[in-house]
């Protein structure tokens, strides 16, 4: 199912209203490659169903995850990872609701690694019609940069 498929909340426009939250987390102890795959397996599993879509990055022991949906929906998943103990230290790097179109459309929940996030990143915000996207993204390249993000790049 694509997550177009759903009912989500649509403005007069035709762009949906999305909630988007984006957060770091710190793994915990023992928690390997094979535990992100399962995490993604689950994640392409009931993502679709709740009309959320984004990517993941784990590097360092760092979780890196976009999250944008119905608001319900990632306020819901948002609930379950905080209750997660395969990661602790759940940090907001920011969240906002407004109508726009999606950034990651057709990714259920895909696995960056830490090399690629930069390229995803950047490619993301040269495809961003949307000012507001590309406000954020910005903001995450920033936070790269300035070393916020740094242990994700120390794979
Ligand atoms: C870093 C991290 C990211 C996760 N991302 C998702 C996700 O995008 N979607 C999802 O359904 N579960 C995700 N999970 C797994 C959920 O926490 C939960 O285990 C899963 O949804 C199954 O929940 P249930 O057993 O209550 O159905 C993630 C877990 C972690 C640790």
């Amino acid at each position: 199912m694509s997550p177009t498929d759903i009912d989500e909340p649509v403005s007069g426009h035709r762009l949906p209203l999305l909630y988007n939250l984006v957060y770091c987390s710190r793994a915990a102890e023992g928690v390997d490659d094979a535990d992100v795959n399962r995490i993604i397996e689950s994640a392409r599993r009931c993502n679709p169903v709740f009309g959320i879509t984004g990517l993941l990055v784990f590097g360092g022991g760092i979780f890196f995850q976009w999250l944008e949906g119905p608001r319900e929906h990632v306020v819901q998943l948002m609930s379950k990872l905080k209750t997660d103990p395969r990661h602790e230290s759940m940090v907001s790097l920011s969240e906002s609701e407004e109508v726009r179109e999606r950034l990651f459309p057709d990714w259920d929940m895909e696995r960056v690694t830490p090399d690629d996030i930069r390229d995803v990143l950047e490619d993301a915000l040269g495809h961003a019609e949307d000012p507001r996207n590309a406000v954020v993204l910005r903001l995450l390249l920033e936070q790269l940069d300035s070393g916020q993000l740094r242990q994700l790049s120390v794979a």
